[in-house]
């Protein structure tokens, strides 16, 4: 008998700081930077993100959105077996936020370990979790997006620094005989690296090279749109379903106008995508995760319903996860 992940509960949390577009552009301004809420609606889709507090790692958030996910779940910490946190903007080089997260939990002893995928992170994660399910290494799962690309941001570079929010989300994932996961499918490109990267790291105790994200906007834009709809179909093709049969599409929350396009080339409506980008902005490996619970909490999505989750982000990478709920 085949053995799935399923869904047992959703989390995630947002810095309590919250900035609208125009609570932005005045802060801009006064550096000399000049946008508008005009434009990043227009051009985005994006109203509004939240910003960490100096005070707060990424493993602050990810803690929090695993104990809402937890809650959900019905479970306590040390029911969990396995941590997987998506991320690119850890606490530290090392050791792994996974590991900051279980201590902060108090769930030592399982495996815990980070996926660098940069905006398709959570995809990555959830398809390492489920395989770990699958083969019977792990029955229950934490698997956690969180990130604070405000502390990538270079806040002189209009063109990026209006995109990006900071958050986490987080699901239980439980080794069930009723469904779950019904197919994954991942890729990456490494040629596109320059388009989309944190050129910066750390070398003998100082930064080499500019440690804010660098992005050629259009042609992320246009690769996005392709991939987005490639993984999609590979995934429903896996499954035996097909464009119909998807009740929820949770694409990545980078741009309203690419997760349109997506939604159109799969033939689904408008209610059958699930947007929070207005309100979190582009908040990479965190945005399926939360943009998921935003719609469990509101009672949009139900038990046994299809959901298409997919993502697009640095390296390149791509990928998507169809499930039943
Ligand atoms: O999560 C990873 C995935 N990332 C993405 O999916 C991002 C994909 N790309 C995009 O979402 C879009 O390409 C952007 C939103 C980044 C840019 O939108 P665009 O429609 O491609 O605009 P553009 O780069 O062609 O810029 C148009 C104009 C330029 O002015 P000129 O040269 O036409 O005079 C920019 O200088 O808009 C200007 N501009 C701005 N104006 C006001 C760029 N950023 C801003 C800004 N405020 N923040």
């Amino acid at each position: 008998m085949r053995i799935y992940s399923r869904i047992l509960g959703t989390g995630s949390y947002l810095p309590a700081r919250r900035l609208s577009n125009a609570d932005l552009a005045a802060e801009l301004a006064q550096q000399g930077v000049e946008t508008s809420d005009d434009w990043i609606v227009e051009r985005t889709g994006i109203r509004a993100r939240h910003f960490a507090a100096d005070e707060q790692g990424c493993s602050d958030l990810a803690t929090e959105a695993a104990r809402q996910a937890l809650s959900a779940a019905g479970l306590a910490a040390q029911d969990i077996d396995l941590i997987i946190v998506a991320t690119s903007t850890p606490d530290m080089v090392f050791p792994s936020v996974a590991t900051m997260v279980q201590h902060k939990l108090g769930a030592a002893g399982c495996p815990a370990f980070d996926v660098q995928a940069v905006c398709s992170g959570f995809i990555y994660a959830l398809t390492v979790a489920d395989s770990m399910i699958q083969s019977g290494s792990a029955k229950r799962a934490l698997v956690i997006g969180s990130e604070i690309f405000s502390r990538i941001l270079d806040f002189k570079d209009r063109t990026t620094c209006v995109l990006f929010g900071d958050g986490a989300g987080a699901v239980v994932l439980e080794a069930s005989d009723q469904p779950g996961i019904l197919a994954t499918d991942l890729h990456a490109d490494g040629k596109y690296k320059d388009i989309l990267c944190v050129p910066g790291h750390v070398n003998r105790g100082g930064i080499l090279g500019d440690p804010v994200l660098k992005m050629d906007g259009q042609a992320v834009f246009k690769l996005a749109v392709g991939v987005l709809e490639d993984t999609a179909r590979a995934s429903l093709a896996k499954a035996n379903l097909t464009d119909a049969d998807i009740d929820w599409l949770i694409p990545h929350q980078a741009n309203i106008r690419i997760m349109q396009s997506t939604a159109k080339k799969l033939k689904l409506g408008a209610d059958k995508m699930v947007v929070t980008v207005d309100q979190h902005g582009n908040t990479s490996a965190a945005s399926i995760p939360l943009a998921l619970d935003t719609a469990v909490r509101d009672g949009r999505i139900q038990r046994g319903q299809t959901l298409m989750l997919e993502g697009v982000g640095g390296g390149f990478t791509w990928g998507s996860v169809l499930l039943r709920y």
